[in-house]
């Protein structure tokens, strides 16, 4: 049999740490399998992708700046991951290309394994509402959560998101808050049950803090989808909140994408030891 081809599509995507935790993945299983860093620039995402199934590729994963862009060069697209226009792995199967986002999955299994939280009947306040937020929160709302918050210096993008979200499901309540609310903000975050930190702000070292200290209260559960560790997080922990970063998640959407990939249970021990490596 012919090795399997698996990899990750992005501009730029040297980056990726993917590569290390599918290989290890595919190596604990004896499953042939390669799993290559694609970089495709974005205005060649169309021929890039056919490009792949000539290859003879069996899926892949999609990371910024393409996973709203991909859509319309996919066969078909699983409704949530459609409706907020989010996809970060695509198999192929007789030539054919199917759109998943197992973002949101992940980031649910990351919350449960460090706080032992589920979704259902729960409130979660989302810092942000661009790419990340949106690739995750629709899975959310598809989970049964009780309420979405959504908080968000431009209210025009989380309103969007809020009609997305609504399309998914209208069970769950979602509110809108401005970043400058901040004493309803205090109040609110009372409550919730986790805060899920989803801007670009803490990407670089020398960023400002994303969440104002004000609202970090002891014993709040919080996540900075940040793979690092932000001066968000460093705060946080200081200030006694249960906080972790996005290493979970990646972790976690990975492991699932390696599920659809080869309908064999992901071994999430090995993985995870070959993303600390
Ligand atoms: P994307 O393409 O994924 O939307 P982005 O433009 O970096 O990426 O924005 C991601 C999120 O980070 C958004 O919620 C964005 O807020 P706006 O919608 O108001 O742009 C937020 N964000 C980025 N830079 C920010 C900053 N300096 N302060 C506050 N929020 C910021």
């Amino acid at each position: 049999m012919t090795k399997l081809k698996y990899g990750i599509i992005g501009w730029p995507v040297k980056h990726s740490r993917s590569p290390q935790m599918q290989m290890s993945a595919f190596q604990a299983l004896n499953i042939d399998a390669r799993y290559d860093l694609i970089p495709i620039k974005p205005e060649c995402l169309a021929t890039g992708i056919k490009e792949l199934i000539t290859k003879g590729y069996s899926g892949w994963n999609v990371t910024v700046p393409h996973k709203t862009n991909i859509l319309p060069f996919l066969d078909e697209t699983e409704t949530t991951a459609k409706v907020c226009g989010s996809v970060n792995s695509v198999i192929v199967r007789d030539g054919k290309s199917f759109g998943y986002s197992t973002d949101g999955y992940g980031l649910q299994m990351s919350i449960k394994e460090s706080f032992s939280i589920g979704i259902k009947g729960k409130t979660f306040l989302f810092w942000g509402s661009g790419g990340a937020a949106t690739a995750v929160s629709a899975h959310f709302v598809n989970s049964g959560a009780e309420e979405i918050i959504l908080v968000n210096r431009t209210l025009e993008k989380a309103q969007a998101l809020k009609q997305k979200l609504q399309v998914v499901s209208t069970k769950t309540n979602v509110k809108i808050y401005h970043p400058s609310q901040i004493s309803e903000l205090a109040s609110v975050t009372k409550t919730v049950d986790v805060i899920i930190q989803s801007t670009s702000v803490g990407l670089n070292t020398e960023d400002p803090i994303s969440i104002p200290k004000e609202l970090l209260i002891p014993s709040l559960n919080l996540v900075d989808m940040i793979y690092s560790e932000t001066i968000l997080l460093r705060a946080a922990k200081k200030l006694g909140c249960n906080a972790i970063d996005g290493k979970g998640m990646l972790l976690h959407q990975g492991a699932k994408s390696f599920e659809i990939w080869t309908e064999r249970e992901a071994p999430v021990k090995v993985m995870r030891n070959a993303l600390k490596s």
